[in-house]
């Protein structure tokens, strides 16, 4: 049967660092507080470089990584919420830059589960038979929608980006996913567009940046996320003894403690780096994976799940055999 294959993946995080001890600088908090209640050190912060630019510096990482010629990517999805413009979409700035002529482009809105349903959409069109490779991208830059003198989500939030060159495998590739969404729960939003217009000019100005209640959202990853993965096992077939990794959405590393106590698993077979990104929503799953494949962790044959949760809300998980 033809499934979906990683080709390979790429990342790409702006250069500039910024330590917690920083960060205490510019609002009331500590390196002790944001080190004990997430487990990030440091993140990685854009100085000017936007969205689109993370994915075109790791797109032409993947076509030379993989020899494959621009021409001959069919389909380029950008997985973000904080595209350079409402229009044109930043895929279609990558496609124009990398010079996939062959290739259309769309982005996807789905917050930090925005790699995993990405791929998804991916998955489909590679299966259909009509689609060979595709470029998938997480990237963000969350800087630019974060309120710079709100504690609660300032020491949290950071930029970067990751992307997986996809083609068809026999077998092995992505194997099963769960994906969800929960509309009704706005416990994190962000940047709202209000309507005004020539009809409409007393509309209350809507908020530009991220708003997030922590505590609803920390409730909401620790019961969803335990439970999609039994559900991609049970799809599957597979016992936790058959996954070499978990790699999970990087937002809090005691979200990922308490994940693994569920589960009744190991921490050991989580993938954690959250203490030098922070929480790069869609692109925290793919610059892991390319840090992974990097350190050589990533064998032919090994059984991964990815497991993304966020503001929607959405949440899904998938498994994919190496
Ligand atoms: O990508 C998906 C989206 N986001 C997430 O996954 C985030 C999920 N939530 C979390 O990671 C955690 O809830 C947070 C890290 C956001 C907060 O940790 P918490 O243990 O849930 O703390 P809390 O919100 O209950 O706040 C505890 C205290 C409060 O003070 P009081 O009311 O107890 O006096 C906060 O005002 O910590 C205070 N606080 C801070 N103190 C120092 C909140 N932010 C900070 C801060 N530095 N940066």
């Amino acid at each position: 049967m033809i499934n979906t294959g990683i080709k390979a993946v790429a990342s790409y995080v702006p250069e500039r660092v910024v330590t917690n001890d920083e960060l205490s600088r510019i609002v009331d908090t500590s390196d002790e507080w944001i080190t004990s209640r997430t487990g990030i050190r440091r993140r990685h912060l854009s100085t000017g470089e936007n969205t689109s630019q993370f994915c075109i510096n790791i797109g032409n990482k993947l076509l030379e990584k993989t020899g494959v010629k621009a021409e001959e990517i069919d389909l380029i999805i950008v997985a973000t919420i904080t595209p350079d413009y409402a229009t044109p979409s930043t895929s279609c700035q990558v496609q124009k830059a990398l010079g996939c002529v062959n290739a259309f482009a769309f982005d996807v809105s789905a917050a930090c589960s925005g790699f995993v349903y990405s791929l998804s959409i991916a998955d489909k069109f590679i299966r259909s038979g009509l689609y060979k490779k595709v470029l998938v991208f997480g990237a963000e830059t969350l800087s630019k929608i974060t309120d710079w003198t709100d504690r609660n989500t300032c020491v949290l939030f950071a930029d970067g980006g990751g992307g997986a060159l996809l083609e068809p495998r026999e077998g092995a590739g992505i194997i099963a996913e769960d994906l969800h969404a929960r509309g009704d729960d706005i416990s994190l939003t962000g940047r709202h567009h209000v309507v005004e217009n020539m009809v409409c000019r007393d509309a209350e100005k809507g908020n530009p940046y991220l708003i997030m209640d922590g505590r609803a959202i920390f409730n909401f990853a620790t019961r969803v996320v335990p439970d999609s993965v039994n559900e991609i096992l049970e799809k599957s077939g597979l016992g936790l003894e058959d996954i070499r990794y978990i790699v999970p959405h990087q937002a809090n590393s005691r979200i990922i403690d308490i994940v693994a106590r569920k589960l009744k698993a190991d921490i050991s077979k989580f993938y954690i780096n959250v203490d030098e990104y922070g929480n790069t929503s869609a692109a925290s799953i793919p610059i892991a994976l390319s840090e992974m494949s990097g350190k050589g962790m990533l064998e032919r044959g090994d059984k991964i799940i990815i497991t993304g949760f966020g503001a929607g809300l959405t949440w899904g998980s998938m498994l994919i055999e190496w």
